[in-house]
């Protein structure tokens, strides 16, 4: 990997060490430019007509997403961020009193307070698998808890606060097995991980343009199989996901499309093509194997260090590289970090409460790496945390 060409492309780097690429990752200038220009012609000539005139640039966006998670581009719907994404799905599915949703430990809050949300209108129980002895979800308990009741099983990939990375393909497995729905939110996993749908076997999958795969904010995809499409009904549609036909009636879409809504911010959308554009170019295999290895070097550094415990779970773990320092609260590691100009978040007990509740931690500092970050930054990263240890 040319590690210097992507930095040289990448504006931020000579600013900062940015360890939040699960937070929004530093875009690359192709990205940055494109918006810019996008929304420059947009000024100039007048919103819709700059669509019109860049219909097939726009169009490709759903192509380009397609090929990289190994969809059809009638598969693919384009929404304003992951959470808008995955309600629309969860929300199309017809519920029935005494349906159950298998989910994960690592479940995200928003993810889990749209459950509570759906079961104060229907009757569903909400259950949830427990984690092998990886700290991910088991494939075995999952099977042994299955039955004709379970309407859809809903896996976060990789969740917010550890390195885990749920293993989603067995998982799809017994979805098939089991001909329920699967819903996998691949928020934090598309753009570092080999996310294939087919290879997956998911019937719906959300994603989010500005994380791992560098794209701006306020972007975001939904992946709808093709054959569910005709099955799963959105929760509200407008005149671009359906034709209003007569008083009494409406024809919706047949792609996934029926998903979204007419208006869209199409200069995130052109910024979100160059993006997967970008990262299909460098390969995301190639992609994942320099994020794993960065992410392995900082856990293991971050080890050696006596006031350090990482908290990182899952027999594979990915970028995200979480953990505790004594005696001081992950707020202020990160004030001290951004002083020395280093950035890295916090995750907090409510946004993933289940795992936190029974790991027993309250809150992390959340250090997640990209491909474009170097050896040498970690190295910088670890000084700073003993210099802030020693002050
Ligand atoms: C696992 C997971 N799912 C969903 C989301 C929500 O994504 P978005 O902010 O794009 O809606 C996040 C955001 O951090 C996340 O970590």
């Amino acid at each position: 990997m040319n590690i210097k060409k992507f930095r040289e492309n990448t504006a931020g780097t000579k600013n900062v060490i940015h360890f939040n690429n699960a937070g929004a990752s530093l875009m690359p200038k192709v990205v940055s430019e494109s918006v810019i220009t996008y929304l420059r012609e947009e000024s100039l000539y007048g919103g819709y007509e700059t669509a019109d005139k860049n219909r097939e640039s726009i169009e490709q966006t759903y192509s380009v997403i397609g090929r990289f998670i190994n969809a059809q581009p009638d598969e693919i719907a384009l929404l304003e961020n992951a959470t808008a994404a995955w309600n629309l799905a969860l929300f199309s599915i017809d519920f029935k009193d005494g349906d159950r949703i298998l989910t994960s430990k690592s479940e995200y809050a928003s993810n889990y307070l749209s459950y509570l949300r759906l079961q104060e209108k229907v009757d569903i129980k909400i259950e949830v698998v427990p984690n092998d002895e990886h700290g991910q979800t088991s494939v075995t308990s999952l099977e042994k808890m299955m039955d004709r009741n379970v309407k859809l099983i809903s896996i976060t990939h990789i969740p917010t606060n550890s390195g885990l990375v749920n293993p989603i393909e067995k998982i799809g497995d017994v979805a098939q097995k089991y001909d329920c729905f699967y819903l996998v939110d691949a928020c934090q996993s598309v753009g570092q991980y080999p996310v294939d749908v087919q290879k997956v076997g998911c019937d719906m999958l959300s994603a989010t343009g500005r994380k791992y795969l560098r794209g701006p904010r306020g972007t975001g995809f939904l992946y709808i199989k093709r054959d569910q499409i005709e099955n799963l009904l959105p929760p509200f549609i407008d005149l671009h996901a359906a034709e209003w036909t007569s008083e009494k009636e409406y024809e919706i879409r047949n792609d996934a499309r029926r998903f979204e809504n007419w208006e869209m911010n199409y200069a995130g959308i052109i910024g979100l093509k160059k993006a997967v554009q970008y990262a299909s170019d460098i390969g995301i295999n190639r992609i994942w194997k320099r994020v794993t290895k960065l992410a392995e070097k900082l856990r293991w550094e971050l080890a050696k260090l006596s006031a350090i415990t990482v908290h990182d779970i899952g027999e594979i773990k990915g970028g995200i590289v979480t953990f505790t320092v004594d005696s001081v609260s992950a707020q202020e590691v990160k004030n001290y970090l951004s002083k020395n100009r280093i950035n890295v978040s916090t995750s907090s007990k409510s946004s993933t409460l289940l795992d936190m509740k029974d790991r027993n931690l309250s809150e992390l500092v959340r250090a997640s790496v990209h491909y474009y970050n170097t050896e040498n930054e970690i190295d910088q990263f670890i000084d700073a945390l003993k210099n802030m240890a020693n002050q």
